[in-house]
């Protein structure tokens, strides 16, 4: 939503990032309710270097000389919280429902097809433009595993007639935001390497941030959140140990964290058969420790831009 000024209105959450002194904790709290942890300061951060030119009135970003910043690449391993970050920012905006589109449902479409969805999914915030000017609303378009879509142009052999069109529709399509300042991109991918540079430059998805697996605070954190509604409701065994299970999982992503405790069913007896299973996940992961471990830097388990 934007208010009167043209100025985004986030949850009172957001707002206070921006201050000095912000309250880390409050802003943890609003990401535990989303059932996100472990990711406060990368989320803060993140929230900052995207929409910080948005947050200060339209007068100020001009005396200032601030850009709006277009697009952001969230990129980094299978499962570190890419996707799950890209849906919630928009609840933490307080902005309107993201159109989401993944990328292997629009190359599976036919010819001709994947161009007008990729111009459709722009229609809705260019319309807002020309009716509210500085005060539409904020349109925010995830490319969920952009890869498929926006990949290197010329890549693959005859691929050209389809693969390319898509990537030169996405380039004109970010372009023509120039003159909109309603729209924001989130992209997505793991596969950072194969995606087309002309569309990660300057003015097109510029902001590019690295999601990497958690280390021992974040995956206890991750472990916290997930459990937190079988505590409450006093469903978790008091001898499983949750930061004895973090400390074990060095190279779990955010994904096999949270599916751990999914390992049941999810009526009643089977929640506390999963409390006793956990319990039993951590011998399993003594007896079979990932295979990667040994590779896995914890130090650089952390955002990098
Ligand atoms: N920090 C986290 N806190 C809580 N749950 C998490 C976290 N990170 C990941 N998860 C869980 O893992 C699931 C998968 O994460 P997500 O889909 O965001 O991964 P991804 O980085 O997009 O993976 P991929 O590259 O395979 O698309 C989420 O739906 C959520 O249940
Ligand atoms: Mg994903």
């Amino acid at each position: 939503m934007i208010d009167q000024r043209g100025q985004i209105i986030g949850a009172k959450i957001i707002k206070s990032i921006f201050r000095d002194g912000f309250d880390m904790n409050s802003l943890e709290q609003e990401l535990i309710s989303l059932n996100i942890g472990g990711m406060t300061s990368q989320i803060r951060e993140i929230i900052r270097l995207a929409f910080g030119s948005r947050m200060v009135s339209p007068a100020t970003a001009k005396r200032l000389n601030l850009k709006h910043i277009k697009g952001m690449l969230l990129y980094g391993p299978p499962g570190s919280g890419k996707t799950l970050i890209a849906r919630s920012i928009c609840k933490l905006l307080n902005a309107k429902e993201p159109l989401i589109v993944r990328g292997p449902e629009i190359t599976q479409e036919l010819y001709g097809a994947s161009e007008r969805h990729i111009r459709a999914l722009f229609d809705a915030a260019e319309k807002d433009e020309k009716q509210y000017g500085s005060k539409s609303d904020l349109h925010v378009i995830i490319f969920d595993e952009i890869d498929s879509i926006g990949k290197k142009r010329g890549a693959a052999a005859g691929s050209f007639h389809h693969d390319d069109k898509i990537v030169n529709q996405l380039l004109t399509m970010i372009d023509g935001t120039t003159e909109l300042n309603n729209i924001f991109i989130i992209a997505t991918t793991n596969r950072k390497d194969l995606l087309d540079e002309a569309l990660l430059r300057d003015g097109r998805i510029e902001l590019h941030i690295k999601i990497d697996y958690p280390d021992e605070q974040g995956r206890k954190q991750i472990l916290d959140v997930c459990t937190r509604k079988w505590k409450q409701a006093s469903l978790l065994d008091i001898d499983v140990d949750l930061q004895e299970i973090a400390r074990r999982t060095i190279g779990y992503s955010g994904a096999a964290l949270a599916s751990l405790p999914q390992l049941s069913s999810t009526d009643i007896l089977e929640f506390l058969k999963v409390a006793h299973s956990l319990a039993k996940f951590k011998k399993k992961i003594e007896a079979h420790p990932l295979a990667d471990l040994a590779s896995f830097d914890e130090d650089k388990a952390k955002l990098s831009c």
